[in-house]
């Protein structure tokens, strides 16, 4: 069946096996490679039928196996293996092929590869794909970037391979370049800071509150029903009531408080910086996983210091309170994400659509919620829109929420329970919607010791003073 197969796939990980089985599931047929045997063995074993799918060690038969242009997608671990892969590929292929990266690459990574492919005629997609395991094979979500042209090749099997929200598949055409990295490394900003804020509330729900773990899996499961719909807070409270294989006790109690990270996040936050856009609960959100990692240090802190003797709230008060409060907070970030994208969009002519990027986010990704059908109108309403938090159809439910944040914050604040992600949430919120800051006090400082002048609020112009005179 040479010359045959409809999409070749390298990497057969556990995400890249799935991704390929969920392809043929599609009615398309694919072939499979990786330089381990046991891999290639496993889907070969898994695919059934080697017509439709079939796998192999060796790039030359792997590219030759695959139909014109030849769409070859890669699922290896980011950075310098994308590059051995992408060149141990190259002198296989035929002008107009298409190679799409599916990993979690650097975006700048990505605008040098589409570089030096097409000085070879050869079309380089980065393409975001998010959902775990489990989405690769039943559905997640795409979002690719590179060659308008050439992603009419790769659109047919996208669309069908996707998750489907009320039957529209969650992938897209996004843009040009590295558009598809760079949303899939915001979306994933955004994933630390709705991690981060989950953990809050099951900390002050389970501290303060005294709820036990059958009552915090009911209490984030009930949440899911609502508006606060999303994987996140579906997985939490499945996590809540998962009892441990090793003890009598719940396997949540007993998982070390030190959180890893892959990078993306920090990637999120560091360009944020260079945009000079604030996405500040996702800044926090990193910070978090590195203060989290001084796992030692904490412990010795925690013996020299006091905490506040604490207070006991009242616990329905405290689960609506948390509730609302979460919810506040899930929209400031959302509405960071979407800010630096903007932002992004300019600055890189990505020509990105908002409300596009909201609407395969709705199925699929791990970021996945009610809310995202929400932001979804909103930027079809006004692709425009400069922050979410000035959306007519956000402004009732910030305002309805901010109250129970600024509880919940002070509460935190007075027992000495760290709640960064969201006290940083409602800072965000209170700066960005004061129409005066206090900043005028460093505009005249830097006037003062660097003579850096300063504007006027009643005239135009430069000014500067001699202070001490
Ligand atoms: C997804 C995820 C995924 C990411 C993990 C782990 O969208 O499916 O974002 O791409 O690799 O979430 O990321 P960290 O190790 O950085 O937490």
């Amino acid at each position: 069946m040479a010359d045959t197969y409809d999409f070749g796939l390298v990497g057969l990980g556990v995400m890249g096996r799935n991704f390929i089985l969920n392809v043929v599931d599609n009615s398309f047929t694919a072939y499979g490679n990786d330089l381990d045997p046991e891999k290639v063995e496993a889907l070969i074993t898994e695919g059934g039928d080697t017509e439709k799918v079939n796998a192999t060690t060796d790039a030359s038969t792997f590219v030759q196996s695959l139909s014109l242009p030849r769409k070859i997608m890669l699922l290896v671990p980011a950075g310098k293996v994308v590059d051995i892969v992408i060149d141990s590929l190259l002198p296989h292929l035929d002008e107009g092929d298409i190679i799409i990266d599916g990993g979690n690459s650097f975006f700048t990574d990505t605008d040098r590869r589409e570089a030096y492919l097409k000085e070879k005629g050869i079309n380089f997609f980065g393409s975001g794909v998010s959902g775990g395991a489990k989405g690769a094979r039943k559905g997640p979500s795409i979002m690719p970037g590179g060659s308008r042209e050439a992603y009419q090749h790769v659109k047919p099997i996208f669309e069908a391979v996707a998750a489907k929200y009320q039957g529209e598949p969650c992938v897209t055409y996004l843009g040009p370049k590295s558009a598809g990295n760079y949303v899939k490394m915001v979306h994933n900003g955004i994933e630390y800071g709705l991690m981060q804020l989950t953990s809050e509330i099951y900390d002050i729900l389970k501290k303060s509150g005294g709820l036990t773990q059958e009552e915090l899996h009911k209490t984030f499961h009930s949440w899911n029903e609502g508006r606060l719909q999303s994987f996140l807070v579906e997985i939490t409270s499945k996590i809540m009531n998962r009892k441990d294989d090793l003890t009598d006790g719940y396997l949540v109690d007993m998982i070390l408080d030190k959180a890893k990270q892959k990078g993306t996040g920090k990637w999120t936050s560091q360009n944020a910086m260079d945009l000079g856009i604030p996405v500040p609960t996702i800044d926090i959100a990193v910070s978090m996983r590195e203060i989290s990692a001084l796992k030692g240090e904490r412990v010795q802190a925690d013996e020299v210091y006091d905490r506040p003797e604490p207070e006991t709230p009242d616990k329905t008060k405290l689960i609506q309170e948390a509730e609302q409060a979460l919810y506040f907070a899930f929209i400031v970030t959302y509405a960071q994400g979407m800010h630096q994208l903007a932002d992004a969009s300019k600055e890189y002519s990505y020509d990105l659509d908002l409300g596009e990027i909201a609407k395969i986010w709705r199925a699929g990704c791990i970021i996945r919620a009610a809310l995202l059908a929400d932001i979804t109108q909103a930027f079809h309403e006004n692709e425009a829109l400069p922050n979410l938090l000035l959306a007519p159809s956000f402004i009732e439910k910030v305002k309805e929420t901010v109250g129970a944040a600024r509880k919940l914050v002070a509460f935190g604040a007075t027992n000495g329970i760290p709640l960064h992600g969201l006290s940083n949430a409602l800072t965000y919120f209170d700066a960005y919607t004061s129409s005066r800051l206090p900043l005028n006090v460093i505009q005249a400082q830097r006037d003062f010791f660097g003579s850096h002048t300063y504007e006027r609020l009643d005239r135009e112009g430069i000014f500067h003073t001699e202070w001490e005179d």
